[in-house]
């Protein structure tokens, strides 16, 4: 598999491509299959649909990764925090964490096993998967989760959360370790259904001043990574913390891949990490919409790799609106433009 290769700093024939949330809402083969489910949720809780549109982008566009269809918060929710998806307004908990109390009544072991249809989707996917594609499984940062099961839902200025992490730190340390339990389960159970590689998104990183990022988000990060590598110690694994270009010389640990976000510039990731880590990434998401941005944003990030330990992916997810046509075109050119004797 040239993704997996690629993570492990094998050489390859051309810089493997895939993308964040390759499997979604800009398709129409997806909005057909979720229409068939219901609404989203019930779709990732369907194995047989969810392993479909993980496999879409893979047959539509020829990405070399498939990464599996679900959500970061399947874990809350099944670590008991009843959740909706709101039509435009995105994920809502019905009762968000303020107190001891409420984080005791969730159970991490729980959410563990109750994750089946996660494991089925992996291992239905893994079986229908061409063998040289490889399928990424993921979870979410415990920072990032937290963030959600705090306060309740998306938030502009993360107000709730960082009230505690000031005035009652020991919960916010408490909650997190919690869902850290949770993850490192989770990431096992993945592993052994089948998944070739796992990304740990940290999506709101960048609302951490460095001392709070390094101690109440990195260092959690750094706990799964080192279960996961205890156990399955050649597995890869990446990281991505978005939007955090100022703390990278701090940056190190047991991982394998580092994901650079579009505002990171990737000569300045290189400069940092690139001796150590691969990094994936990081073209700007929306230059999908011009196919001459494309070409400019792949040639630019090219040159500054050349090649080396690099995967490519945008610096954030692909927009709902973006022409799927521009998408096809993005992953041929990388393809191409990358291609090496
Ligand atoms: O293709 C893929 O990348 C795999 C599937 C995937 C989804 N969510 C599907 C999804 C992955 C990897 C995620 C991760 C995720 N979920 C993150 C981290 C990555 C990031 O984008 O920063 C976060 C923060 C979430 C939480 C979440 N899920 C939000 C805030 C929303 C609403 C916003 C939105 O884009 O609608 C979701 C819903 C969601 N997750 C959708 C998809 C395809 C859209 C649901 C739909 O309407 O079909």
């Amino acid at each position: 598999m040239i993704f997996v290769d690629a993570c492990l700093k094998k050489q390859t024939k051309y810089t493997p491509v895939w993308m964040m949330r390759q499997a979604g809402r800009y398709l129409p083969e997806y909005m057909r299959v979720r229409a068939e489910a219901g609404d989203f949720l019930s779709l990732c809780k369907d194995y047989k649909r969810a392993s479909e549109v993980t496999i879409q982008p893979v047959d539509i566009l020829g990405v070399d990764a498939a990464i599996l269809f679900s959500d970061i918060l399947v874990v809350p929710l099944e670590m008991g925090m009843g959740l909706k998806f709101l039509k435009g307004e995105g994920p809502v908990f019905d009762e968000p964490i303020k107190t001891q109390d409420d984080l005791d009544k969730l159970d991490a072991n729980k959410a563990v096993k109750n994750l089946n249809y996660v494991y089925d989707t992996i291992k239905l996917t893994r079986e229908n998967l061409a063998n040289d594609k490889a399928l990424i499984g993921f979870l979410g940062a415990p920072w990032t989760l937290a963030t959600y099961m705090i306060e309740g839902q998306g938030s502009k200025n993360y107000a709730i959360c960082k009230k505690m992490l000031y005035s009652n730190p020991e919960l916010l340390h408490k909650i997190l370790d919690n869902v850290t339990k949770a993850c490192i389960g989770y990431a096992k159970m993945q592993i052994r259904s089948g998944v070739n590689a796992i990304q740990i998104f940290d999506s709101w990183a960048a609302a951490l001043e460095e001392s709070a990022f390094f101690e109440f988000s990195w260092s959690y990060i750094l706990r799964i990574v080192d279960e996961i590598k205890r156990e399955f110690a050649d597995f890869p694994v990446i990281v991505f913390p978005k939007g955090i270009s100022g703390y990278l010389p701090k940056i190190s640990g047991n991982f394998d891949v580092f994901g650079v976000d579009w505002s990171t510039p990737i000569e300045l990731a290189k400069a940092h990490l690139a001796d150590k880590y691969v990094l994936q990434g990081n073209m700007e998401p929306t230059r999908l919409y011009s196919q001459s941005a494309i070409d400019e944003g792949i040639d630019k990030i090219l040159s500054v790799m050349q090649g080396q330990n690099h995967i490519f992916n945008l610096g954030h997810g692909i927009l709902p609106d973006i022409p799927v046509q521009n998408a096809k075109y993005f992953i041929k050119q990388v393809q191409e433009r990358s291609a090496r004797g």
